[in-house]
């Protein structure tokens, strides 16, 4: 980053966010905040908020949020210095000319030295590709029925036989060898030196969802092992939190997003105008991601392959895709393997026919449990229905539960009374299927005490946020070291500083991270829906439990770590004093009166 921190807050505090917003969404004031339809995803109903207070925005539909810059960085989809500039023209403010000299080149963070080398490789295989050694890889790509254009705009290339050569260019360019190694682009031996990493296949770049190169996957040519290498995790390539394609996908307002497996399903979906269409990247699909995907839509659709390791992946991901409250749905793909052979052989519009007529999540998993019971043996048959009924109680609403059940019943003749029956012994053995109130968020609790934790340290957060009074009350018990998840633990810090420095500003708090997906995850942190409470009787038992529930999550986690790391028997000895004062201790929520 170029721009000094005092200038960058300069800009974001002569851009209210409200304002700006404005410009780009219809908002209506209710209560503290504004309210209007979510930008990023689609919604009938304004579940997007702007709170002038905080200098911040949030979507309790999507999870989308941040302070202006990552706004305008979502919404126009600029850089972090591209949105800097514009809202500095937006308020008059004059920025230093930037330009990119040796030197600046040496400051600039190893972050933005590893993309840049990333983008310098990709330039190198994309060039390769189209020069006479990379001749083996035109004819492989051609004979996959890919277009130059499409080639272009997934910036495909070619990793040479030569492997000193990409090192070479590299080095050219004033790349030092630790960081090209770093990178994963090449690997040093004492017989050879410095060689590529990829030699002989076909690169695909994985960009994030703001272009930029974090990592490669290259296709063997013919039949090595491994048909796809990967570049290894590196400060810049995180495999569990993007996704191929989504820089993409995200503006493709289809409606919904298309899950594949490979590279090459979704560079042919786009080629047919799937536009919508992502990735995981070599690994299996994450949480991460998931809750990635939930940003962009409430719909999404697997096309996994039609085989059984491809059936397997799908119940899983249903699984996942089901721990962010998204429901999804399965495309099937029969008599062809996966997308990529599908459209090829029938075309985009067989191809949108699958796309509307994709199955249910649920009664995808019935069909394949359905196949793994003989349903003429009376004894197998009566197991399939009791496993029926056992996924029945995995939709806590009582209305979502009975739909799917009368639905259910009907597809395999079985009589919705014996059904319900089932349903309400499995729930009493197990204490599940209480009808629960889902949260507004459509994201579903988990109840882990990790989950019930981390909740709480999210809950305090925003807590003291909306009431910075509360700070002086319960710092002698609470640190920003109780923040076990690392990203809560920076922000409790910067929040704790700040206000015991009497300063108050959760937005600049925000740009403390570069990371966009960081951003969100901290803009979330300072916007929990906090219990709707009456009388301040309930608001203070409720504060003193959220309170009680970080302490304990904190003091487990650090006995946990005791023999490993050397701060924990501290925290430990002092977790347990605070946690024993402060359940005798009344903390009362009226500001201004101990
Ligand atoms: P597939 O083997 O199904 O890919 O692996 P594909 O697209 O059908 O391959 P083609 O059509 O023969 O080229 C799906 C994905 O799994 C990962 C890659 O991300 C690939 O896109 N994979 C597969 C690996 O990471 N390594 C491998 O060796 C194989
Ligand atoms: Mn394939």
């Amino acid at each position: 980053m170029y721009y000094s921190e005092e200038l960058i807050e300069e800009v974001r505090m002569k851009n209210d966010i409200v304002d700006v917003v404005s410009g780009y969404v219809k908002l209506q004031k209710k209560g503290s905040s504004h309210w209007g339809l979510c930008p990023f995803h689609n919604e009938k109903s304004p579940s997007f908020s702007v709170s002038g207070a905080k200098q911040m925005y949030h979507c309790f539909g999507c999870g989308a949020g941040g302070n202006v810059f990552t706004f305008v960085m979502n919404y126009e989809n600029f850089t972090f210095p591209e949105a800097v500039k514009a809202l500095a023209d937006r308020a008059g403010v004059k920025l230093p000319e930037m330009e990119y000299t040796p030197e600046m080149k040496q400051r600039a963070d190893r972050r933005s030295r590893l993309l840049e080398v990333n983008k310098e490789a990709a330039k190198y295989f994309y060039y390769q590709l189209r020069t006479p050694h990379g001749e083996v890889g035109q004819k492989y790509l051609q004979k996959r029925a890919l277009t130059e254009e499409t080639m272009h705009r997934f910036g495909l290339g070619y990793a040479g036989k030569n492997g000193a050569l990409l090192v070479e260019y590299l080095r050219k360019k004033g790349f030092e060898d630790d960081l090209i190694k770093e990178a994963g682009l090449a690997t040093f031996s004492e017989k050879n030196g410095l060689l590529s990493q990829f030699w002989n296949r076909v690169m695909f770049p994985i960009q994030d969802i703001n272009n930029r190169v974090i990592g490669f996957g290259g296709r063997v040519m013919g039949d090595g092992e491994p048909k796809y290498l990967n570049s290894p995790e590196t400060p810049v390539f995180d495999k569990r939190r993007n996704l191929y394609g989504l820089n993409f996908a995200r503006t493709a307002r289809s409606g919904n997003i298309i899950l594949c497996e490979g590279y090459m399903d979704v560079i042919a979906m786009h080629q047919a105008g799937f536009t919508q269409a992502v990735a995981s990247l070599g690994t299996a699909f994450t949480v991460e991601q998931a809750a990635l995907l939930h940003r962009y839509t409430e719909n999404v659709l697997l096309a996994y392959d039609s085989d059984g390791a491809g059936v397997k992946a799908a119940l899983r991901g249903i699984g996942i895709l089901r721990e962010v409250g998204l429901t999804g749905k399965v495309i099937n793909m029969k008599p062809y393997k996966d997308p990529d052979e599908f459209i090829k052989n029938l075309g985009r519009e067989a191809f949108q026919e699958r796309i509307d007529k994709a199955e249910n999540s649920f009664f995808f998993e019935i069909r394949i449990l359905e196949e793994q019971y003989d349903q003429k043996d009376p004894e197998a048959r009566t197991r399939f229905h009791r496993e029926i009924a056992r996924k029945l109680c995995q939709f806590t609403e009582e209305v979502e539960r009975e739909n799917y059940l009368q639905a259910v019943a009907e597809k395999y003749f079985i009589r919705c009374d014996d059904l319900r029956k089932l349903v309400i012994s499995y729930a009493s053995q197990t204490g599940l299927a209480k009808p629960i109130e889902r949260p507004r968020s459509g994201i579903r609790q988990k109840n882990s005490p990790e989950e019930n934790g981390k909740k709480a340290q999210r809950l305090l957060i925003t807590w003291i946020t909306d009431e910075p009074a509360l700070y002086q009350k319960v710092k002698k018990y609470v640190t920003a070291q109780d923040f076990t998840e690392e990203l809560y633990r920076q922000v409790a810090e910067r929040l704790f500083a700040d206000l015991e420095a009497g300063n108050y500003n959760p937005a600049g708090i925000i740009s403390m991270f570069e990371d966009e997906e960081q951003q969100r995850e901290a803009a979330a942190l300072f916007n929990t829906t906090l219990p709707k409470l009456q009388t301040r009787q309930e608001r203070e038992k409720a504060f003193h439990d959220i309170l009680m529930t970080v302490k304990k999550n904190s003091y487990e986690y650090y006995t946990a770590k005791l023999g490993t790391d050397v701060n924990a028997l501290k925290q430990v000895i002092d977790g347990k004093k605070a946690l024993e004062e402060l359940a005798k201790t009344h903390i009362s929520l009226d500001a201004g009166q101990e």
